[in-house]
């Protein structure tokens, strides 16, 4: 199959507000050329971006949406493709909880399952149908998270969101060959960007630390990695290094690693400071 070209197609990007998906919004704009759905909560970010890019030829559309919504998925899917094809789509919103995860929840767990896994699987279902009817050559963009190779303590759930996403995204994306679309899964490490800050763990991995990529390298990799239909992508050299040598080690001794890499950042804050953000 032919590499995906963007050029004069739209692309559908969730999580367009901020961060990573921002980042590709708008690298998707000013060098492949392409058009823009845009899907996030904060529609006022959405429309600052568009003002940002339209001036320079690209079409954009703005969808608040809130994914951790049951309904939402099919409501931003026929938004999106009504008199549009959508020929990438890509699947970036996402949430983290960082602590303890008997203190998270049942409610705030669901809202997290719907925004990172179930929106994801109802988007991928409807826009690959949609692209193999509609606009054949198209694919689709899954952004999990290296968390999703191995369990990740004081982030139970989110790792175990982003491991269902990274075993049924490669799975599909096999049965897809020989087929018109491409799904490509990429999993990145620490990226600098608000989930951090909200969550807390950017009290203990901050933007320049060895490890952490900025947001436009990252979005640069996941476009690269996507164009060039790749089925999954670990980023970075360190984070393909540190996939090898835990993929070597038993669950139990996985997760104790993981665990003594974010037990720091749990640490109580100075009086006065904001506590970590839940899910919102
Ligand atoms: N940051 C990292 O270290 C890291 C590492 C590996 C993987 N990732 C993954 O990369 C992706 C992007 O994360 P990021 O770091 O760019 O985070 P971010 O800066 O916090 O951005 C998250 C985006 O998701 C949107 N979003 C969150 N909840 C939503 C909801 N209920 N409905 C609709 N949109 C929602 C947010 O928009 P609104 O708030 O406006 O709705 C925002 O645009 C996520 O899937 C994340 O899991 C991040």
């Amino acid at each position: 199959m032919q590499r995906l070209s963007l050029q004069g197609k739209y692309a559908l990007v969730t999580g367009a507000s901020a961060g990573l998906g921002r980042e590709m919004a708008r690298q998707i704009a000013t060098v492949h050329g392409g058009h823009l759905v845009l899907v996030a909560r904060r529609k006022e970010r959405l429309e600052e971006l568009a003002r940002e890019l339209e001036p320079g030829g690209t079409q954009v559309v703005c969808i608040a949406a809130d994914l951790s919504k049951p309904d939402e998925g099919a409501r931003v899917f026929n938004q999106a493709t009504e008199g549009r094809e959508i020929h990438a789509a890509i699947l970036n919103a996402g949430v983290t909880y960082f602590g303890h995860h008997l203190d998270f929840s049942f409610a705030e767990q669901q809202a997290m399952l719907h925004t990172n896994v179930v929106s994801v699987l109802q988007l991928a279902h409807a826009l690959l149908h949609h692209q193999l009817q509609r606009s054949p050559g198209g694919g689709a963009l899954v952004i999990s998270s290296f968390a999703g190779t191995v369990p990740t303590p004081y982030q139970a759930l989110y790792a175990g969101c982003k491991a269902l996403l990274n075993t049924w995204g490669v799975a599909l994306a096999e049965e897809l060959a020989g087929k018109d679309v491409s799904l490509t899964v990429f999993a990145p490490g620490g990226i600098a960007t608000e989930m951090g800050e909200k969550s807390g763990t950017g009290r203990k991995f901050k933007k320049g630390d060895v490890g952490m990529m900025d947001a436009d390298v990252c979005a640069r990799a996941a476009l690269s990695a996507f164009m060039a239909r790749k089925r999954f992508v670990i980023p970075g050299a360190l984070n393909w290094l540190n996939n090898v040598m835990l993929r070597l080690a038993p669950r139990t001794l996985q997760a104790a690693v993981m665990a003594n890499l974010f037990r720091s950042a749990l640490a109580p804050l100075p009086a006065g400071d904001a506590p970590p953000r839940r899910v919102e």
